[in-house]
């Protein structure tokens, strides 16, 4: 969707039925502009209506995402981040490593990219993060470490807390973590997390890593349709619409105090917390591993390097830094 869609749906925006003649003379275009740019509105998936006499109606609009409302939720002085709100983009994290590449100066900042449509999400493993407009959080900021990349093992464990965190500060309760970056709400999951560091990072001194999350809010059709294991929406959890900018400015906020103490102190400081979250601890399960072999056990644990540890039918005890993680069904 283009410019012209988005400005079209902020005027729907206020629920209200518009003629197509005031949405032309609004934004200084044919009526016929008009009709192509709703149609291409409606093949995303968006519900807008069109009555016989040409009007249109959106009735049930997202509630925007905007800068100034996410800092009003804050205590700006010690806010370390350059918001960035977008209408639509492929994905975030895409943007923000090539921003590192091509624009340099945006390092000092500690950019955070924020979009309403992110149409070619990333996932972890190669897979795709589907959204759809509005029915997401989907953002990524880029920060800087003093530490060099080897010293980062556990990060993506650490931002499971900063999130867990935020959503119970924003007052929902009863999420877990599924090792390694999963946020669960009953086995289902809520959110995911992708860390993509930069080619650029000096080895020896700091580093520069993307971290890019999606959380559910209330997803579309155009998301539930093509999200292949079991999800869950805020919405869906609590019954109430919810405020993204309020729950953004919160989890920003977290995320900056897990962002500094990780660079001071490491996962070590987290492990405990990340372990009473674990929603398979003492469970039996296998992991997948990256060359596709499975190995079976009871969860025993993450390490000081996120790396999690089974407990395997043998008595040994054995730890794995990747693989995906599958409960042993009837154990
Ligand atoms: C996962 O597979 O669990 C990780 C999903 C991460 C999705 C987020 S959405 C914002 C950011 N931009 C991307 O392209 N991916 C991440």
């Amino acid at each position: 969707m283009g410019p012209l869609s988005f400005s079209l749906l902020r005027i729907l925006g206020d629920g209200k039925l518009h003629t197509i003649d005031f949405l032309a003379q609004s934004l200084k275009v044919s009526q016929s502009l008009i009709t192509n740019t709703i149609d291409d509105i409606k093949r995303n998936g968006i519900n807008v209506s069109t009555t016989p006499n040409a009007c249109y109606q959106w009735p049930n609009p997202i509630n925007w995402l905007d800068d100034n409302k996410i800092l009003s939720y804050l205590n700006q002085a010690n806010f370390p981040f350059h918001l960035i709100v977008l209408d639509a983009i492929d994905s975030t994290n895409r943007f923000l490593l090539n921003q590192v590449i091509t624009a340099p100066q945006i390092l000092q900042k500690n950019p955070v990219i924020i979009t309403e449509l992110q149409t070619h999400g990333r996932g972890r493993l190669g897979r795709r993060w589907y959204s759809g407009l509005g029915d997401s959080l989907t953002f990524s900021l880029l920060w800087r470490f003093d530490r060099p990349v080897q010293q980062l093992s556990g990060l993506s464990l650490a931002i499971g807390v900063a999130i867990i965190r935020a959503l119970k500060q924003y007052g929902i309760a009863g999420f877990t973590l599924k090792w390694p970056n999963d946020v669960l709400f009953r086995f289902c999951k809520l959110a995911g997390i992708l860390i993509e560091l930069s080619n650029d990072n000096d080895k020896r001194t700091g580093s520069f890593v993307v971290i890019g999350i999606g959380l559910n809010i209330q997803l579309s059709s155009f998301a539930k349709e093509n999200i292949d294991q079991a999800f869950v929406d805020l919405f869906s959890i609590t019954g109430r619409p919810i405020n993204r900018n309020k729950l953004l400015a919160i989890l920003l906020s977290e995320l900056a105090t897990v962002l500094n103490d990780f660079n001071h102190l490491g996962f070590g400081y987290f492990r405990n917390e990340w372990i009473h979250y674990h929603a398979y601890e003492g469970k039996s399960v296998f992991i997948t591993q990256p060359d596709g072999l499975l190995v079976e056990g009871f969860v025993d644990g993450v390490e000081y390097d996120g790396s999690i540890t089974l407990t395997l039918e043998t008595g040994k005890k054995r730890t794995y830094t990747s693989g995906e993680l599958c409960l042993r069904k009837g154990k």
